[in-house]
């Protein structure tokens, strides 16, 4: 019988076999009894947990599947597992990124990688010719969000790997924005994908996480979970149970962001104190086309700009009362932050609020912004 998306998640762990729970036991043993008989150790067995834990295991396997990858590792936060891969690449490799990311990555390659001999050239992902003008011989990595945090920009993923690949380069697409659920950057060309758990993987904000998948066991794969065990950054068995907890709902959980934020998104775009709204799943949206080919459908996250400029939009957020002024998103309250003021070096723009759409009643939350934007 071939399962579903949503069946698989719920049915993936299966009943614990010692005791027929149906709810995994949480590992915390660090070290696991193994019998001394000379002989190197499967790579599977269990010895000692940063290597592998039943937890880590577990979680690692759903991810895989869910992205469809051969390979993947649950480290301890997003930003943990982009570190990882720079750490993977060699001095006087070239990097190609987006202009617009999580600014945390931003600062890993300008202030800690740029000395280490990793060079970085930033380009605008939504302008394909830009891309292709800027990719050289010695480009190991493209990397790239799509919907981009924060400023919503869309990438064309299978455009794009097609250009790194003629060029010798590997894709890596952080699919935190717009979840497994909605986009399959693998079967798309990519060649890794990065998540932060954190947001809609785990999906109730009790959680830090990150995972790397990649497409196939190629060496960059080996030499990422060489760094993970050697290196020790990898989930704890606490986490990683929380984050397979938050997988068995992601599909329906997204779905009711999606639709929350989509509402959310039509009553802004038609209010007059409202500059424009970046929603992927809006029709102003100016990727729409793109947005509806390669996202089944949208997140919980959008961007909007403030008419009246920046104190403005401050005091948007300071009027209302449902939607907490708190950074992060993909959890189950809907949050609001104005991103210029907590993003170092950034030319986001100054009356720009990022919102993450929770999962309370869409009625609710247009009655909160049209209480604050009277
Ligand atoms: C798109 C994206 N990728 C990665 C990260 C980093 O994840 P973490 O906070 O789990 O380190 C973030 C954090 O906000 C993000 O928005």
């Amino acid at each position: 019988m071939t399962l579903r998306p949503e069946t698989r998640a719920v049915h993936s762990a299966g009943a614990d076999p010692a005791s027929g729970a149906i709810v995994p036991p949480i590992v915390l043993s660090t070290t696991f009894e193994y019998e001394t008989t000379g002989e190197d150790h499967h790579p599977d067995q269990l010895i000692y947990t940063r290597w592998q834990n039943p937890n880590r295991a577990a979680l690692e396997a759903t991810l895989a599947q869910l992205e469809g990858g051969a390979a993947a590792h649950a480290v301890t936060s997003g930003s943990a597992a982009m570190l990882t891969i720079f750490q993977a690449l060699r001095p006087g490799d070239h990097i190609l990124s987006s202009d617009d990311m999580y600014f945390g990555i931003r600062v890993q390659l300008n202030e800690f990688f740029a000395p280490w001999g990793l060079e970085t050239t930033y380009v605008d992902m939504s302008d394909l010719k830009a891309v292709r003008a800027a990719i050289r011989p010695d480009t190991k990595l493209v990397i790239l969000e799509s919907p981009t945090n924060p400023l919503i920009r869309l990438a064309d993923i299978a455009a794009i790997a097609g250009i790194a690949h003629e060029n010798g380069a590997s894709l890596l697409v952080d699919n935190t924005v717009a979840t497994p659920v909605a986009q399959s950057p693998i079967a798309l060309g990519a060649d890794i994908v990065v998540m932060s758990l954190t947001k809609y993987i785990a999906g109730h904000h009790d959680v830090l996480g990150g995972a790397i998948i990649f497409a196939r066991e190629d060496e960059l794969a080996e030499r990422v979970m060489r760094l993970v065990r050697i290196g020790g950054g990898v989930l704890s068995p606490m986490n990683c149970w929380l984050a397979a907890r938050g997988l068995q709902s992601l599909a329906y959980r997204v779905r009711a962001h999606s639709e929350n934020a989509l509402q959310v998104a039509c009553f802004l775009a038609e209010h007059p104190k409202i500059e424009r709204v970046d929603y992927p799943h809006h029709p102003s949206h100016p990727q729409y086309d793109l947005a509806l080919r390669q996202m089944s459908i949208g997140s919980g996250l959008m961007s909007i700009l403030v008419k009246g400029g920046r104190q403005a939009a401050i005091d948007l957020v300071n009027r209302l009362k449902l939607f907490t002024s708190a950074t992060s998103f993909g959890g189950t309250h809907s949050l609001i932050e104005h991103r210029e003021s907590i993003e170092e070096g950034t030319s986001t723009p100054a009356n720009l609020l990022r919102v993450s759409i929770g999962l309370e009643h869409p009625a609710d939350l247009i009655a909160d912004l049209q209480q604050a934007l009277e």
